[in-house]
């Protein structure tokens, strides 16, 4: 995939003259051509439910500040702003599948105005959870609704509210063991069903393989482990 494009099958057509374009798609090149600042380094964690990437990502957070004199801001989605208590309103109180994808949208467009200047200002963001989230959770809640173009409606959906990671790490694990470690910390999310979390995983694994931005990464080890993991390919990077 060339850089600077978020999706295999996304809208631009690289070959087209700026006339061939559609307004949609100028607003979507436009919007691509802003990624990777050459000043601030994007990296986001990624993962079902129980996979672990909070404790990794404060772990990572902890070793880059020990490490580098270079600012680092973690943060994550649904977002702390009051778009992100939106969608913690629409996970409480219920609503459409359909809704609840555009409010995480709607957050993340706002969240990634915060990320764009942070990383104009050089600095190194760590997210936990970004627009993969959205393809990859609200991907195998639409599937009933909308089948096959799920996946692709979402994306077309994300794409002008996203910044293209430096990399995305994703945490797998067997869902079973994401059930298991969310029974034994006594915590519940309203995704947490087997068939779904299945269905989570295979749509992650399957945006891991169309994506070179995803380092696949095996969660099932310990903290310890994938931490170090992580923080060695960020080396390359940074
Ligand atoms: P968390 O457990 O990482 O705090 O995430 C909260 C829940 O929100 C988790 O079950 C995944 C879900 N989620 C989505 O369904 N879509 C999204 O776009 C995001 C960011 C989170």
């Amino acid at each position: 995939m060339p850089e600077g494009f978020l999706f295999a099958n996304s809208i631009h057509a690289p070959m087209t003259t700026e006339n061939d374009l559609t307004a949609r798609e100028r607003v979507s090149s436009d919007v691509q051509s802003e990624v990777a600042s050459p000043h601030g380094r994007f990296y986001v964690f990624e993962g079902i439910d129980g996979a672990g990437k909070s404790t990794v990502a404060g772990k990572v957070f902890e070793i880059l500040k020990a490490g580098t004199d270079r600012e680092i801001v973690l943060t994550s989605e649904p977002s702390d702003s009051w778009l992100g208590d939106c969608v913690r309103r629409s996970h409480r109180e219920g609503v459409s599948t359909i809704s609840e994808a555009l409010l995480f949208v709607a957050d993340r467009a706002h969240h990634t105005e915060r990320i764009r200047k942070w990383l104009e200002d050089g600095m190194i963001v760590l997210s936990d959870r970004y627009y993969a989230s959205t393809l990859a959770y609200q991907g195998a809640a639409l599937k009933p609704l909308l089948g096959g173009m799920a996946v692709p409606w979402l994306k077309s959906i994300n794409e002008p509210a996203i910044i293209r990671p430096d990399m995305t790490f994703l945490l797998l694990i067997p869902p079973e063991t994401g059930m298991k470690r969310l029974s034994e910390r006594n915590e519940r999310t309203k995704f947490e069903k087997l068939g779904f979390l299945r269905e989570v995983d295979k749509i992650y694994r399957d945006l891991a393989e169309e994506d070179e931005t995803f380092v696949v990464i095996d969660a099932s080890r310990s903290i310890e482990e994938v931490t170090g993991t992580i923080v060695e390919a960020m080396k390359g990077n940074i």
